[in-house]
């Protein structure tokens, strides 16, 4: 039997790169998918469509009463929207900042806390798309990667707060290195021969490598809790 039949989830930034792989992976395995973006026509066919800029936080809590009218419960989170600019902290805009801020690590708290009362009683699982730039800082990080440090650690008081609770929900972190999917090209915008250098020293890893590590934590066994998987080409040094 597929690992997620009978399962519900949303994907958040399910219409490009990684949260395509991975809601699409999703349906693949059996699950009723939700995805959750701004350019709902680029969604992976099958996948139910909620128009949300996650930016807005009135617009997350009525993305939420949609998928109620559409679905009885809420088994799988998958907060994988985010955008990267090279925003440094010596010169960066704030405007970049606050937009970074606001859908890589507010919005993906909120969509927590619209999940976690939809849950069954049984347990749900959250699964965050932090990235090696939340373990690391490039040297290039800028802003971007403090937004990718703040995911493991709201993902880690979530947890605290979820066993202090006695709940039995899950929550964990994908880490991954450089992915190729359009985040990139953006994070690379004026320097494309430095991106075009690096595509030809390593092989990135690509979208379906990430749903591959999604899926193997949010089909794990109930009592196999996964808190975070960190994976980078094998090619990648830093
Ligand atoms: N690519 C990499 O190398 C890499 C490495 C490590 C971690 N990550 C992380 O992986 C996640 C996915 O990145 P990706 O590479 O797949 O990027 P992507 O291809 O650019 O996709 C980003 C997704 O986020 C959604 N999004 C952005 N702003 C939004 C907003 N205001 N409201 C709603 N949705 C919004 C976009 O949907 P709409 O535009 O349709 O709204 C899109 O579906 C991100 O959290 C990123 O930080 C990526």
């Amino acid at each position: 039997m597929p690992a997620l039949t009978g399962k519900t989830a949303i994907v958040t930034g399910a219409s490009s790169g990684i949260g395509h792989a991975i809601a699409a992976s999703f349906l693949a395995e059996g699950a009723t998918v939700f995805g959750l973006c701004r350019t709902i026509g680029r969604l992976p066919p099958g996948v139910t469509p909620i128009s949300c800029d996650l930016r807005n936080p009135d617009r997350i809590a009525h993305a939420f009463e949609i998928f109620d009218a559409a679905a009885p419960q809420l088994d799988i989170l998958v907060n994988n929207a985010g955008l990267a600019y090279l925003s440094r902290i010596t010169d960066g805009k704030a405007a970049e900042w606050d937009e970074m801020w606001e859908v890589n690590v507010r919005a993906l708290g909120l969509c927590c806390q619209h999940a976690l009362p939809r849950f069954p009683a049984t347990g749900g699982r959250i699964i965050n798309l932090s990235s090696l730039s939340g373990h690391r800082v490039p040297p290039t990080g800028g802003f971007y990667a403090p937004t990718k440090f703040a995911v493991r650690a709201l993902t880690d008081a979530l947890r605290n707060e979820l066993k202090l609770a006695g709940a039995p929900h899950q929550v964990a972190t994908v880490s991954p290195g450089f992915v190729d999917t359009p985040l990139v090209d953006n994070y690379f915008r004026g320097r494309e021969s430095e991106l075009g250098a690096m595509k030809e020293s390593m092989r990135m890893l690509d979208p379906g490598d990430i749903a591959r590590a999604v899926l193997h934590i949010a089909g794990a066994p109930a009592h196999v809790e996964v808190g975070d998987i960190v994976l980078r080409s094998a090619d990648q040094k830093v």
